[in-house]
């Protein structure tokens, strides 16, 4: 497994659970002596304990070593980072470099798969890649597997997937990476390279696209006093459209929406095709992030010299992932305003602390309330569902709660004497014209 980093780590332990001998290679030195010392260098909900099992069965190891790794393994799997070019498309040159390092070092029949998430037509680049530097033309062979877990259910969504792609051009890779996945009950969809390559960008960019197209309906069922949370419930139960995916919010973030929708753009565009489905995709949600701290400004008037708490700051629960964080925008905007931030993450704090140390990191909610002006919810971790509000209240300078999340019921958080607004519902703001709750400072 070349590359340990979210996908490669619990990809890698994952088939060593279902007991093949793993290695797992990665050029980062401190990633890799964390990884030896027994450590965990992400948090995923119960991948330390599998890793420790997998760890004492010595079916996984750690190294930087991609030549140990090459010449001992069978199968080769790619799980490098392909981050966003400044044109939107995919940076593939850390695909590229471990490629040729593969072509370098492999001195059997190896099989070389595509686990990174990358563009159509970039099976055929490694291929030529392969045959520049290889000296037996035939000695490497190229497939595509890509991965379609989800951070903060990754091992559940290892070991019981919905499908499992395999695109392939030979029988003795399908061969292979079915024997690879023996043990995992799924529907195994096989294709060519290409078509594989594409599943991925599709499947990302689809559901970015729900996204989007429910943020979308938040916003006329906040101009015309409508629910989109009950607009949801309706639309979802509609087998064809699935409830998943239909959370009216803050918008997508994270490692993967954003930067493969972009580069879906990107190669559609090179290829003649203007899709502007995407565009629009992108659009709305990167519009949804500053509506949310917009609605913040209008409740506190100005941000200067105000003191703002923001309740989460991963992308989403149960990861420590900050990659295109909302909370990252929403944090430069109210630093700019002259705002004071508060925040508190069950498990991403420390990440965030060497990014923004200006930012006063609390050990609970309520801590972070303690005289704030106003409160923003960033991230639905469940915790902040139980809450104790009442106190919440009682330490906060005003009453203003702005989700971005709606984790909460609008009506009961307005009789609670709240300033609550949240995405799309009808209690916010149009009941509060009606019957407004003034913004009460106790300061
Ligand atoms: N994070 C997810 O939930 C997710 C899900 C599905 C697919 N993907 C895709 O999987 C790929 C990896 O994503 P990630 O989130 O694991 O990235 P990551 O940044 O967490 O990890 C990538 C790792 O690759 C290492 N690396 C880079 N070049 C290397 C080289 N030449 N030799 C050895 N190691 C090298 C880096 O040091 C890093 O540790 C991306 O293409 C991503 O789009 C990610």
């Amino acid at each position: 497994m070349i590359g340990t980093g979210y996908v490669g780590l619990v990809t890698g332990t994952c088939f060593a659970e279902i007991g093949h001998s793993v290695i797992c290679v990665d050029k980062d030195q401190s990633k890799i002596d964390t990884l030896n010392a027994g450590g965990v260098p992400i948090y995923e909900p119960g991948l330390d304990v599998v890793l420790r099992k997998n760890r004492k069965a010595k079916r996984i190891r750690f190294t930087t070593d991609i030549e140990e790794g090459v010449k001992n393994s069978d199968i080769v799997f790619i799980a490098v980072n392909t981050p966003p070019l400044p044109d939107g498309g995919a940076d593939l040159s850390f695909v590229e470099a471990c490629t040729r390092e593969v072509a370098r070092y492999a001195n059997k029949y190896t099989l070389l798969v595509e686990k990174s998430t990358v563009p159509v037509q970039t099976g055929e680049r490694v291929k030529k890649t392969l045959s520049v530097i290889q000296k037996s033309w035939d000695l490497i062979e190229v497939a595509s597997n890509p991965e379609f877990l989800r951070e903060g259910s990754d091992l559940q969504d290892f070991l019981k997937p919905d499908r499992i792609v395999i695109g392939v051009q030979s029988k003795r890779a399908e061969k292979l990476l079915r024997e690879l996945y023996s043990k995992i009950k799924a529907p195994i969809v096989v294709t060519d390279i290409k078509s594989a390559e594409l599943i991925k960008h599709a499947s990302n960019s689809f559901l970015a696209m729900k996204i989007s197209y429910i943020n979308a309906i938040a916003q006329l069922c906040e101009r015309v006093g409508a629910d989109v949370v009950k607009v949801a419930e309706g639309m979802g139960l509609d087998a064809r459209i699935g409830r998943s995916f239909l959370s009216a919010g803050i918008g997508y973030g994270g490692s993967c929406f954003p930067k493969d929708v972009s580069a879906f753009i990107k190669i559609a565009e090179k290829n003649g095709y203007d899709f502007k489905l995407l565009k629009n995709t992108e659009e709305i949600n990167n519009v949804q992030r500053h509506i949310i701290i917009k609605k913040l400004e209008d409740a506190l008037w100005t941000f200067k010299d105000k003191t703002v708490g923001l309740l989460g700051l991963s992308f989403k629960p149960n990861t420590d992932d900050l990659r295109n964080a909302p909370a990252k925008d929403i944090i430069d905007a109210l630093l700019a305003g002259g705002t004071k931030v508060k925040a508190y993450d069950p498990v991403s704090m420390e990440r965030m602390k060497t990014m923004y140390p200006q930012v006063e990191y609390c050990s609970s909610p309520y801590e972070v309330a303690k005289g704030a002006d106003g409160l923003l919810i960033v991230t639905e971790w469940d915790e902040f569902r139980k809450l104790n509000l009442k106190k919440i209240k009682s330490a906060m300078n005003t009453n203003i709660i702005i989700d971005g999340r709606n984790l909460f019921d609008p009506k009961k958080m307005i009789d609670m004497g709240f300033h609550y607004q949240c995405v799309g519902r009808a209690a916010s703001p149009t009941e509060q014209e009606g019957s407004p709750t003034p913004v009460v400072s106790r300061v």
